[in-house]
């Protein structure tokens, strides 16, 4: 681990959510406590406004969420550096001349891409810098020289195509730059967690988040709205867990600890798909027992939180240090992709 160096970033679009937590968040914590050479964490506003540029105010007020929410769930800013994407230059400069080593149309076969540009409303009008925003994503990785990137399961297409360009670059340029490999969530089921109506994956657009800063009582409601079994009537009815979004979040976050303190009629999750597949266990009470576990993970965040909110001049502080030092590395890092490239011309 100690030649790792690890990046990752969020589009500030809004507050973060349990989709973040489980998706990246959690393993964003679990490797700043291991040995690595350097970690970034990176507000990727850049990136955010490519279909965001009709509305920079909302990336602005993102970066204080964003910031906010990172630092209460516990990213260390002395072990991670924090910063802002579009105050490095170099990344910009740096996507530029990537921009000639990748084709038009395998910009258009991004899965990812693809997929938001079907739930986008372009209207076959799409914006080329919203297109090329995954070349500008593998500049974020490569001018840091990162080769281990924790993202959740959507990105992976976005280090394939970093990837490509790098080793596009390095057969032309010469061997220079690294390649990276993504760190995917322990859990699978934490990959895409469903939002609370179990339609599709936890989103800010379809108004489906419980948000890490959400107070108790707009959790307990959340909680208390989410999708089950709409056979399940009765609580003598036998229940179905397929696609069941209590229990898909209980599979993520439930801990056999958490049957001791909240529910200690039953051991473990096994038992407790058991009983209410069978019938006699009620919609509420697997609910509660949902609610009780992410207070859990979610009260000291909150506290934190509102700690950090009266102190915001310690939080501009700590992403304006984590700036200027990305600042320094990503110049000397510039000069070396210079020089490979053979546009050093004074030097
Ligand atoms: N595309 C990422 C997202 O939407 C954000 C991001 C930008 C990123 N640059 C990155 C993630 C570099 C990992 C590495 O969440």
């Amino acid at each position: 681990m100690k030649e790792k160096i690890i990046l990752t970033g969020d589009r500030p679009t809004g507050k973060l959510h349990l989709g973040h937590y489980v998706g990246s968040i959690k393993k964003r914590l679990e490797m700043q406590d291991k040995e690595f050479k350097k970690m970034y964490v990176m507000i990727a506003d850049s990136q955010a406004l490519t279909d965001n540029f009709s509305n920079p105010e909302k990336i602005r007020d993102s970066i204080k969420e964003i910031i906010l929410d990172y630092l209460a769930c516990g990213i260390n800013p002395e072990k991670v550096t924090i910063f802002i994407q579009s105050m490095i230059p170099e990344l910009t400069e740096y996507t530029f001349y990537f921009l000639n080593l990748v084709t038009l149309s395998r910009l258009e076969r991004n899965p990812t891409v693809k997929s938001e540009l079907a739930q986008k409303d372009f209207n076959n009008t799409i914006p080329v810098g919203f297109l090329c925003y995954p070349v500008s994503q593998a500049a974020d990785i490569t001018l840091f020289k990162a080769n281990l990137v924790p993202v959740g399961v959507d990105q992976l297409p976005m280090l394939e195509q970093t990837n490509e360009i790098v080793r596009k670059f390095n057969s032309l340029y010469g061997k220079t730059l690294v390649e990276c490999e993504g760190v995917l969530p322990d859990n699978e089921n934490s990959f895409r967690l469903p939002g609370i109506d179990g339609k599709s994956k936890m989103s800010k657009s379809l108004g489906n988040c419980i948000y890490l800063s959400d107070d108790s009582k707009t959790v307990y409601e959340k909680v208390m709205k989410m999708y089950t079994d709409p056979n399940h009537i009765n609580i003598s009815d036998p229940g179905k867990i397929e696609g069941n979004v209590v229990f898909t979040y209980l599979e993520v976050f439930a801990k056999d600890e958490d049957f001791k303190k909240y529910l200690p009629e039953l051991k473990n999750l096994e038992e407790l798909k058991q009983a209410y597949q069978k019938g006699g266990v009620g919609d509420v009470k697997i609910k509660k027992f949902l609610y009780n576990i992410l207070e859990e993970l979610l009260t000291p965040i909150r506290i934190k939180r509102q700690e950090l909110e009266n102190n915001m001049d310690y939080v501009y502080e700590v992403l304006k240090k984590g700036t200027k030092e990305a600042q320094e590395v990503a110049k000397e890092n510039m000069k070396e992709f210079k020089k490979a490239m053979k546009i050093n011309y004074f030097e």
